[in-house]
């Protein structure tokens, strides 16, 4: 080995290693090319180890000011697009040290005292995972206010409520976007969840058994802000479980599937509601794309691949809750693995999200300062959509309940109801109360209340339910919570 620095993986070692690494192996074995992504987390943990170090006096000053001037010159390298990573130096970790060593020497081959790449990996992870998490937290918090913007503007609009995609209930569409709300709302609080366990130091653990220096643990996790509300350390409290644990990664991932699930969910019916045979909504073109055959066609791309993505990131998880089975403790090589399924769930999601944030809610046009785009609707089809379905069935039973009749014998007596109307063409309203009166003497004017699509919407004024000031208290309590 060359006096100040090791340029090859095999000198990064010892001088054990008598062949050199194939060039397949040196491949198969290297992660760099991916995981030179962490490399800010990276020098900012091993910043915080030499302080540290120092501190402790298990290095000097003067090695540790020699450290922060190496580690500066590398993170504006790296910034300027002039380090060069090698291959033959498999990692971020190994790349950024021995660039430290070449720059400094001595004080740079101090910097892995008392430390392993094996909680400097799982430290580096948690790091940048949670930067991440806090960035969507931030998206999950924009879309929920796009889609309480939607809510506001549309409480009164009359929707089709759908079960097994047929038309059951009026509701209102403010309604219909608030079930969203609810599903990102809890999005966001897993991402809290999780990022709580994800901030928990590593470092210290060493390869597995700790390190017989008296490293101040706490002492790190302050400096890297992994502490919990009331400002205690968090630090891995097993050395084992501290370089092998990636219990944080799947919960991440697991909770990302799901957000794209409710993104999936919501795709589907915007597709739905954008094709011709429903003609509820219209999304801005630049989110849809043409045909290179059909003159006339408007795709919903984006939902679409959002729908497609959420495959990619649930297959994610798979893969990293996969590669935890029947690994024995304590840190595998198979490790390296969780970095790319988690790198691609990150990026899918902060790009869905924010895609989706402004398909929904618009842009404002710097030049205009006007808003454009967002998702516009057309109420009349909704509200047409609701008359065809016998949407107010229900409430005509409701009623007859209300005049006395047992529950089953109105639900019988509507079915007949719906028969003569569906015959005749007309809907539950427009049938005479003498028509009416045919199925149940019970039944006076006051029908026509229930029977109207407004009637039925606003008589649903129960908490969670569909009236419109029941949406209208749900969109302050949202506000409240989101501002
Ligand atoms: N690149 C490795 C990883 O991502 C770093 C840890 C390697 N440790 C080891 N003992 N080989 O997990």
């Amino acid at each position: 080995m060359s006096h100040n620095q090791f340029d090859k993986k095999s000198e990064a070692w010892s001088a054990l290693f008598s062949e050199p690494m194939s060039d397949l192996v040196k491949r198969y074995t290297s992660s760099v090319f991916f995981d030179k992504r962490l490399w800010k987390v990276d020098i900012q943990a091993s910043l915080a180890h030499a302080t540290m170090l120092a501190q402790q006096a298990i290095i000097s000053q003067k090695d540790l000011i020699e450290i922060k001037e190496g580690l500066a010159t590398i993170t504006q390298e790296i910034e300027t697009g002039n380090f060069q990573w090698k291959l033959d130096l498999e990692d971020v970790h190994l790349n950024i040290e021995a660039r430290l060593i070449a720059l400094i020497g001595i004080a740079g081959k101090r910097l892995h005292t008392g430390r392993s790449r094996n909680d400097q990996v799982a430290t580096d992870i948690r790091l940048w995972l949670r930067e991440e998490i806090d960035l969507i937290a931030a998206l999950l918090k924009d879309l929920q206010l796009a889609l309480l913007e939607v809510a506001q503007t549309h409480a009164e609009v009359i929707f089709p409520g759908f079960t097994h995609l047929q038309v059951a209930q009026p509701v209102s569409f403010g309604h219909h976007m608030l079930a969203y709300v609810e599903m990102f709302s809890r999005d966001e609080q897993r991402m809290a969840d999780v990022r709580r366990r994800t901030n928990f130091l590593p470092l210290g653990a060493a390869a597995l058994a700790g390190t017989s220096y008296p490293l101040d643990r706490e002492h790190v996790a302050i400096a890297l802000g992994m502490a919990d509300e009331e400002g205690r350390a968090c630090v891995c409290q097993n050395s084992l479980d501290a370089v092998s644990d990636r219990d944080f990664a799947i919960e991440f991932t697991a909770a990302a599937s799901l957000c794209m699930v409710h993104i999936s969910r919501l795709s589907e019916e915007l597709i739905l509601w954008m094709s011709q045979s429903f003609g509820f909504i219209k999304i801005s073109d630049r989110f849809t794309t043409g045909s290179s055959i059909m003159p006339q066609k408007k795709n919903p791309d984006v939902p679409e691949l959002a729908r497609g993505k959420t495959g990619r990131v649930v297959g994610h998880l798979m893969s990293l809750i996969t590669l935890m089975k029947g690994q024995p403790l304590a840190y595998n090589k198979d490790n390296q693995e969780d970095k790319e399924p988690l790198f691609d769930t990150v990026d899918t999601v902060k790009d869905t999200l924010r895609i989706f944030i402004e398909m929904i809610a618009g842009q404002i046009n710097p030049d205009s300062g006007q808003k454009e785009g967002g998702i516009t609707v057309h109420t009349a089809n909704m509200e047409s959509a609701t008359l065809k379905g016998y949407a107010t069935a229900t409430d005509l039973a409701d009623y007859l309940v209300k005049k006395g009749l047992p529950f089953r014998d109105a639900h019988e007596i509507v079915a007949n109801a719906v028969k003569t109307a569906q015959t005749q063409g007309l809907d539950l309203s427009e049938l005479s109360l003498k028509q009416l009166q045919a199925f149940s003497p019970q039944v006076t004017q006051d029908v026509f209340d229930v029977l109207s699509l407004k009637g039925s919407l606003y008589g649903r004024n129960i908490l969670g339910g569909t009236a419109p000031a029941q949406v209208r208290l749900q969109i302050s309590h949202h506000r409240k919570r989101l501002t």
